[in-house]
């Protein structure tokens, strides 16, 4: 039986994810802070599902992670999913810190730890979901779109890492546009995909190791139409 660790899979697509990869026959390391919903997702999948209850802004996210390795009886791929993001109107400091602390320093310790443990098994395969806002800067919530850059660029460090380490070690950055969460939040929002949809496309990317995944494929177009957009076209959406 492979084994994964989903990072954040009390809900929304992690949550869709987990589901997936029980139905498939994987061991599923579920994480998260909500315990009840934690405990839910084991009850319906009592053979494929182990459950570890932590905060990632918290100190002992190693420690929760080898715990969870250990139950698993070992570690093929982890997902780091957790995250979060509020748009700001006003340049707001809790929410800058809380997007930071979950989105770039819970994101670094554990991919960081996860890679160095793949290198010592010399294989395993690791994706995070980052974004299509860290395409580009926006005025909205500037901390999610930078942190997610972040994320993104790191991962891309990795899978180059992996590269010339010659380790069979898979890095996959999975980009969503909109998912209907509630993380979605706001107006103006286009191409939703359902939790159900986005799961299948991101557990088929993984599969296909593929180094980068749109979710849905089509956001392909619009990650790299705002990279070429000259900011003074940009600044009217940004
Ligand atoms: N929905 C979209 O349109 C969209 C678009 C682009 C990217 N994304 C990304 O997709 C990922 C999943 O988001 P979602 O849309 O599915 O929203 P969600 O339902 O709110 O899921 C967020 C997950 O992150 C976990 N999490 C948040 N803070 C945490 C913390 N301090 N410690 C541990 N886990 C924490 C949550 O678990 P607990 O609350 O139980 O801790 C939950 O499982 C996020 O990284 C998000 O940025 C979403």
């Amino acid at each position: 039986m492979k084994k994964v660790i989903i990072i954040g899979a009390t809900s929304g697509i992690g949550r869709a994810l987990a589901i997936l990869y029980a139905k498939n026959n994987w061991l599923v390391g579920a994480t998260g802070r909500r315990r009840t919903l934690l405990d839910s997702l084991q009850h319906e999948f009592p053979n494929n599902v182990i459950t570890e209850c932590f905060d990632v802004t918290k100190e002992d996210n190693i420690e929760c992670l080898k715990n969870l390795t250990q139950q698993l009886g070992g570690l093929d791929l982890l997902v780091y999913n957790s995250g979060y993001g509020e748009p700001s109107a006003e340049l707001d400091w809790e929410i800058d810190k809380d997007t930071t602390s979950i989105n770039v320093n819970g994101f670094i310790e554990i991919v960081n730890f996860t890679f160095n443990y793949f290198v010592l098994e010399g294989k395993g395969h690791i994706a995070a979901t980052s974004s299509i806002a860290g395409n580009r800067g926006n005025s909205f919530a500037p901390a999610y779109s930078a942190s997610k850059a972040f994320m993104s660029n790191y991962m891309e460090g990795l899978y180059l890492k992996a590269q010339r380490l010659k380790l069979p070690i898979d890095v996959t950055d999975i980009q969503p546009g909109f998912v209907k969460t509630k993380m979605a939040k706001g107006e103006g929002h286009f191409w939703v995909a359902t939790v159900d949809k986005a799961a299948r496309q991101i557990y088929s990317g993984i599969k296909n190791k593929k180094h980068r995944v749109y979710v849905t494929k089509r956001w392909w177009l619009i990650a790299k139409l705002v990279k070429i957009l000259p900011m003074f076209i940009y600044k009217k959406i940004g």
